[in-house]
Formats: C-alpha cells, sequence, structure tokens
C-alpha cells in the first residue's frame, strides 16, 4: 500500500506545473459564472496507473453503504453505476424536461442509481410568495414538477441528493425582506435566523414525511465564498445574518434531517487555494460541532482546467477532514463537437475516473457518491460547450467510455 501510494505520489509530484500562459478559462461554475484564469499545465496531468477495466475489487468494507443498482431495462448494456458499485454512487440532474423524455428516462434508469434535481428542490422553486404574504410567514409548498420527480425516484429504486436548503441564488429577494414583499426592506438578523430554520425544517419535514428513506443526502449551504478571494460571498444570507448563517443552516438541518441523510457544503472551482482554505476552515468548524458529514466538489471542469493532478489532491485534501467527498454536479467543457474534442474530453474523463479509483484503493481518499449534471449535451447548462457523456442524439460520446474506463 505505501509503495503504490509513494509510486503515485511521485508520479503526482515529478510532473513539472509548466506556468503557461493563464488561461482564460472561463470556470462557469457557480451561478455568477465568475472567470477564472488559472496557470494551466496541460502536461502537469500525471498518468496514473492502468486501471483493469473488470468491475472493480471490493473497496474497504467500512466504506459507507453503497447503494444497490435497481433492476433496469438494457439501453446501451453497460451500466456506470455498476462499474463504480463498491466505490460510489453514481448518478446525474434531472428536470421536468428531461424526465418526460422517454429514451433520456430509459438511459438515467439503465446508467444511475441517485439523481438530483436541477431546480425543483431549490428555494425559488419550493417558496410561495402569495402565501407567506397572506400569512405573513414562511410557507413552503412542494410544486407538482417535484412531486413528480421526487414520485418517480422512488417508484424506481433511485435515491436522491437533496439540492440545496441555502444559497444566494434561486432564492427570491423577497424572502429576505419585510412582510415577503418585493419593496420591502430587508428583515433583521432574528427575523432571517426564524425564516431560515422556518424554511429548512419544513422542507425537511415534508421529505421526511412523505419520501422516508429516499434523500441520501442535502446540500445545505451552496457557494457561500467568492473565488478569488475565499472571502464570504455579500449575500443576502452574508449580509443579514453575519459569517455564522452557515453555522445555522447546518444546525437546523441536522436538527430536522433524517439520520440517515448526510448533510453536505457544496462549492465550485474548491481547488483554488483561497476559496479551498476558506472551505476547509468553516468545514473544521462545522466537524467539531458534529453537524456536517461531507463536502461537495461541483466540479464543473474544463479538459484545460483544472489538471486532474490538481484535483485528485483537492479530493485528498478534503478527504483527510475525515468526512466524505460527493462529486455533485461533474462536467468537462471543450471547445468543439468534432472529433478530437470528444477524443480529448474523454481522454479528461478517464484519467479523472482513474486517479478517483486509484485514491479509493489507496485509501487517500473517501468519495462517496458522483454525479454527472446531465444526461445529454443539448440540455446541459454549458449545452454550448458539448461537457457531457452523451451527445443530443444520446449516443455515447468518447466521455462516455472514458468514465467506464473502456475502449469504445
Ligand atoms: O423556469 C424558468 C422558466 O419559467 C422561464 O421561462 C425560463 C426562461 O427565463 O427560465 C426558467 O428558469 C431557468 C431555470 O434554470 C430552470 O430551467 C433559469 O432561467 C436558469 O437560470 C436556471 O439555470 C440553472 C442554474 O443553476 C441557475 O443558477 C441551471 O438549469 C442549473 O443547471 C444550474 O445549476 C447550478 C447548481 O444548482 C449549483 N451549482 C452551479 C450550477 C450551474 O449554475
Amino acid at each position: 500500500m505505501k509503495m503504490q501510494k509513494l509510486l503515485l505520489g511521485c508520479l503526482l509530484a515529478g510532473v513539472g506545473l509548466l506556468a503557461v500562459a493563464c488561461s482564460n478559462v472561463n470556470d462557469a461554475g457557480g451561478s455568477d459564472n465568475s472567470g477564472v484564469t488559472e496557470a494551466v499545465s496541460p502536461s502537469a496531468s500525471p498518468t496514473p496507473t492502468t486501471e483493469t477495466t473488470s468491475t472493480p475489487t471490493p473497496t474497504p468494507d467500512d466504506m459507507p453503504p453503497i447503494y444497490d443498482v435497481p433492476e433496469a431495462e438494457s439501453v446501451i448494456g453497460t451500466r456506470l453505476c455498476e462499474r463504480y458499485q463498491g466505490y460510489f454512487t453514481v448518478g446525474t440532474c434531472v428536470n421536468s424536461t428531461t424526465l418526460n423524455h422517454p429514451r433520456i428516462e430509459k438511459l438515467i434508469l439503465e446508467q444511475f442509481n441517485t439523481v438530483t434535481c436541477e431546480n425543483e428542490t431549490k428555494p425559488d422553486a419550493l417558496l410561495n410568495q402569495s402565501a407567506c404574504v397572506a400569512k405573513n410567514d414562511v410557507v413552503v409548498m412542494f410544486p407538482q414538477r417535484t412531486i413528480a420527480i421526487l414520485d418517480w425516484a422512488q417508484e424506481h429504486n433511485l435515491k436522491v441528493r437533496g439540492h440545496v436548503l441555502v444559497w444566494h441564488s434561486q432564492t427570491p429577494d423577497w424572502f429576505f425582506k419585510d412582510g415577503f414583499k418585493n419593496d420591502g426592506t430587508l428583515v433583521s438578523r432574528e427575523v432571517m435566523l426564524q425564516r431560515m430554520e422556518s424554511y429548512i425544517r419544513q422542507v425537511l419535514e415534508y421529505c421526511n414525511t412523505n419520501y422516508p428513506g429516499l434523500f441520501t443526502a442535502w446540500d445545505v449551504v451552496n457557494e457561500a465564498f467568492e473565488d478569488g478571494s475565499g472571502e464570504y460571498r455579500n449575500s443576502y444570507w452574508y449580509q443579514i445574518v453575519g459569517e455564522d448563517f452557515i453555522r445555522y443552516a447546518f444546525e437546523y438541518a441536522r436538527k430536522y434531517a433524517a439520520e440517515d441523510t448526510k448533510l453536505f457544503y457544496n462549492d465550485f472551482n474548491c481547488y483554488i487555494d483561497s476559496k479551498n482554505n476558506a472551505i476547509r476552515k468553516v468545514v473544521e468548524e462545522l466537524i467539531e460541532l458534529d453537524l456536517i458529514d461531507g463536502v461537495g466538489m461541483q466540479s464543473h471542469l474544463d479538459v484545460d482546467f483544472p489538471s486532474v493532478g490538481d484535483y485528485i489532491r483537492t479530493v485528498e485534501r478534503f478527504s483527510e477532514m475525515g468526512i466524505e467527498v460527493q462529486i455533485t454536479e461533474l462536467d468537462v467543457t471543450t471547445t468543439g463537437s468534432d472529433e478530437a474534442s470528444f477524443e480529448k474530453q474523454g481522454d479528461y474523463y478517464d484519467r479523472l475516473f482513474q486517479f478517483l479509483i486509484a485514491y479509493e484503493k489507496m485509501g487517500s481518499s473517501n468519495v462517496t457518491g458522483l454525479t454527472i449534471w446531465g444526461v445529454a449535451d443539448n440540455y446541459s447548462w454549458r449545452s454550448s460547450q458539448y461537457p457531457l457523456l452523451f451527445d443530443a442524439m444520446l449516443q455515447p460520446k468518447p466521455a462516455y467510455y472514458g468514465v467506464l474506463q473502456q475502449a469504445q
């Protein structure tokens, strides 16, 4: 084991970081699409030990329970969730549109064993303004489009990652204002904490009551830190409550979540030191209070940023904190849809998964779940950069075979 780690460590360390002109890779990882320029080193991605394409050998039995691979009709024949059974669950995000597309639904059921609602369990979907105004209190209502997805997941024995309770985006401004009115003034810290607790309680109690055992995880807080500086994002949550809005969110989530629901802090660009340090500092505090179970690395990547080496070292840094890591929104953009671009993208996915498995086998990481942020390129939030595993015709791309670590 030590020799393996040493060898891999040398591979990683020995690769020179070729400081090249900062790429203008605009990491659109978050909702504000803030650009990130970063010294990239295309050749810095190490070549890991080759991974056999057979079903992986079982990992240490201290792994958290790995969910079953539900029965499903064969579409392609190979199944991503089966390929990584024993390592981590493999999921995708779904929305009302993709779920009502019969061929996409079949593909999801064959390939994945967990799903995340792309938008349907966010505050702007669950908060009902007219009811809040009428009651002058927080009113959460799960709309039919959300219920349809959760019913479908339950019916097909898929598990669900809850996304997201406390976020600066897709949370209506009126939620922070007097009387829940669009033109109200911002409420006090005390009122906002009461609203936060009420929102979290209503969402989690609804899920516990109507979907017992369905939600294996919730992203409790999303994207609380700025990219470059690692400072707190100047959201209404931060402005009204202060830095401890994160602790309160996890306190309320722990209070109302089911025992077996894991609580995550979720963010993008976690491999940038200033942000990584800020995240690890708050996560340390939450670990001390036993309020957090893991970190979600969104992982909105590009074939040229970050290097697989930098990425896997970030997975290791979070894992070393003794918590779970979940890759929550993986996609890898590419410059074009020509064969060469898709081959390069497939190679990036292949190396990424080789390293993920190598580190799991060495016990250097603790990845328990992985979600690809969508199925087909044309439905992706980054559709113009073809980031996913299937093309618009639902044909598997080299990226799919890269994830499988199988020759196409
Ligand atoms: O529902 C409205 C529809 O009524 C309206 O006609 C239409 C046109 O304006 O907009 C629809 O809302 C869109 C929503 O997706 C549902 O489709 C929003 O405009 C659009 O901005 C929103 O985009 C989502 C984005 O989050 C918003 O920040 C993407 O689908 C979703 O993939 C993306 O996911 C986020 C994660 O939640 C957090 N991490 C970053 C990731 C990418 O931003």
